[in-house]
């Protein structure tokens, strides 16, 4: 479970998150949805405490995270932008990052799944986007870890690669783990996630099931209803 209790983090007197609040509970999927710029990743980063927060607190099965790092070995991330030294091979990549993490792993079966076998000894500047974002979810999926956090896991994936995806996720689901990502393709979202965090500057407008978010707002599909959710805010403004 990860419990996220008021947080805020500015960078530069730019206030990105002001009060974040939401618990995310195993067996589920979780979708943070929110327009570009909104706090996706950072929240995101700071469960990870690879930003650091100025208020608030974050508690992984009822411990905080605050001067810890071990928590982390039980969360495989998929990070938004992976920056891997681009002159490695696909194979080195998976053997470096197996020996950094320390745990037993088989990417065999991923491999297979996204077919990436031609692949394994070309540089992974020389791979295109979305073969490099396979590689990506390999590096994720390998490792069996209890908490799953992906941030835009679909960008650059064909539609075989989404089924994919798509199936990887309901499987790691099945085995009760926590999953937690963030997407802007709201087809994926209406498909994957049980619930869903919608984030507006740096405040939560909306946490809970997609049929509650299509009453709330009264409309009759999710694009729509974020349409509406943030619409509103700027009417506000
Ligand atoms: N390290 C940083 N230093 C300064 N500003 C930052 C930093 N990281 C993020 N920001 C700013 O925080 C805001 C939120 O960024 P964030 O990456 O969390 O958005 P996001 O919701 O993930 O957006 P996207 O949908 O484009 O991925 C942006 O205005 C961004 O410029
Ligand atoms: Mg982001």
């Amino acid at each position: 479970m990860i419990k996220v209790e008021n947080i805020h983090k500015e960078f530069k007197r730019h206030k990105v998150l002001k009060g974040v609040d939401f618990e995310v509970n195993p067996g589920k999927v979780y979708a943070i949805l929110g327009p570009n710029g909104s706090g996706k990743t950072t929240m995101i980063k700071s469960i990870l405490g690879m930003v650091r927060i100025d208020n608030g607190a974050i508690y992984i099965d009822g411990g905080t995270i605050k001067n810890s790092a071990d928590y982390r070995k039980n969360i495989d991330y998929l990070p938004q932008i992976a920056n891997f030294p681009s002159n490695l091979k696909v194979k080195e990549l998976f053997k470096m990052i197996q020996n950094i993490r320390n745990v037993q792993a088989d990417a065999t079966e991923l491999i297979d799944l996204f077919k990436l076998q031609p692949y394994l000894n070309k540089k992974l500047n020389n791979l295109s986007g979305g073969t490099k974002q396979k590689v990506n979810l390999v590096l994720t999926f390998m490792f069996d870890s209890p908490i799953i956090i992906l941030d835009e896991p679909t960008s650059g994936l064909d539609p075989v690669a989404m089924v994919n995806l798509k199936k990887l996720i309901l499987r790691e689901k099945a085995k009760n783990k926590l999953i937690l990502m963030t997407s802007h393709i709201i087809g994926f979202v209406e498909e994957m996630a049980d619930d869903v965090i919608f984030l507006l500057e740096g405040v939560i407008y909306f946490k809970g099931e997609i049929p509650a978010l299509l009453a709330k707002t009264q409309q009759h599909s999710l694009e729509n209803a974020i349409a509406h959710l943030i619409t509103q805010e700027n009417n506000e403004i």
